[in-house]
């Protein structure tokens, strides 16, 4: 008797930044997309509406209908926005969840960006089996963070807001301050070496992943790092929020 494979369990993420809005179906037991995704650029001003628009835009160019995951840039609480330190301030005090419920049908997983990322590397890419404090570091337009202590998440650490020598860490640390000024490798990498051991002194974690585009080159930068603490670039890229979100929603992980 032969047993039929099952089929592979599938949910559906977006990653919503503050230049484009991403989503696909999600393979969940590889943690890949199916298929090509949509990315269609932020409306601006990123207000909560338009962007809901463009949200319920790429559910229905999958024909989805069950949950879905949705990441926000910013401190998410139980549907809420908190923060929006690289969104429109309007967002701030917005129950994303309710907007986005009343123009997409199913139900809405809401989570940060980042925290959505790292439970797609801690699933899927560089922190599978890392136990212990796993700290997930996103690079790009702001720093975001994402914390596990044994693979569990604890939600809505802003450690991209440490201050670093008077300034807000990510100011000076993001990949974003990079190319504004127009900085070298090395010259970026002391900067992001100095917010590090800030951190690390007062977290000291086991692990730190380090995420966002600028992983993809890596070898220009991690190696002058002088941090006490193991750094390995993320696996996933381009991809961890919008598998990140969808595995949330299915495992209602986040807030
Ligand atoms: C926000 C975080 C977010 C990060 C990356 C920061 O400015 O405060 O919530 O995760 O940017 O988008």
């Amino acid at each position: 008797m032969t047993v039929a494979s099952l089929p592979p369990v599938q949910g559906f993420g977006v990653d919503i930044g503050g230049s484009g809005i991403k989503g696909c179906v999600v393979d969940l037991d590889k943690g890949e997309l199916v298929g090509d995704r949509v990315r269609i650029p932020t409306p601006q001003p990123a207000l909560p509406d338009p962007v809901y628009g463009v949200v319920a835009d790429i559910v229905g160019q999958f024909a989805w209908e069950g949950r879905i995951g949705v990441t926000y840039p910013g401190v998410m609480k139980h549907g809420v926005t908190f923060t929006a330190a690289n969104m429109d301030k309007s967002w701030i005090g917005t129950d994303m969840a309710k907007g986005l419920e009343a123009v997409i049908p199913g139900t809405v997983q809401t989570l940060n960006d980042a925290d959505a990322a790292g439970i797609a590397e801690m699933a899927y890419g560089a922190g599978q089996g890392e136990r212990g404090l796993v700290l997930m570091l996103t690079f790009g337009t702001g720093i975001g963070s994402a914390l596990f202590i044994d693979g569990t998440l604890v939600p809505n650490t802003e450690f991209g807001h440490i201050e670093v020598d008077s300034h807000d860490g990510e100011k000076r640390a993001s990949a974003s301050a990079r190319e504004r000024e127009d900085l070298s490798w090395s010259q970026w990498a002391k900067r992001v070496d100095r917010y590090l051991d800030t951190l690390e002194r007062s977290l000291w974690p086991d692990l730190i992943i380090v995420g966002g585009g600028v992983s993809k080159k890596s070898e220009k930068w991690v190696p002058l790092l002088s941090t006490r603490t193991r750094v390995v670039p993320a696996e996933l890229l381009n991809d961890a929020g919008i598998v990140g979100a969808a595995l949330a929603a299915e495992q209602h992980i986040g807030q």
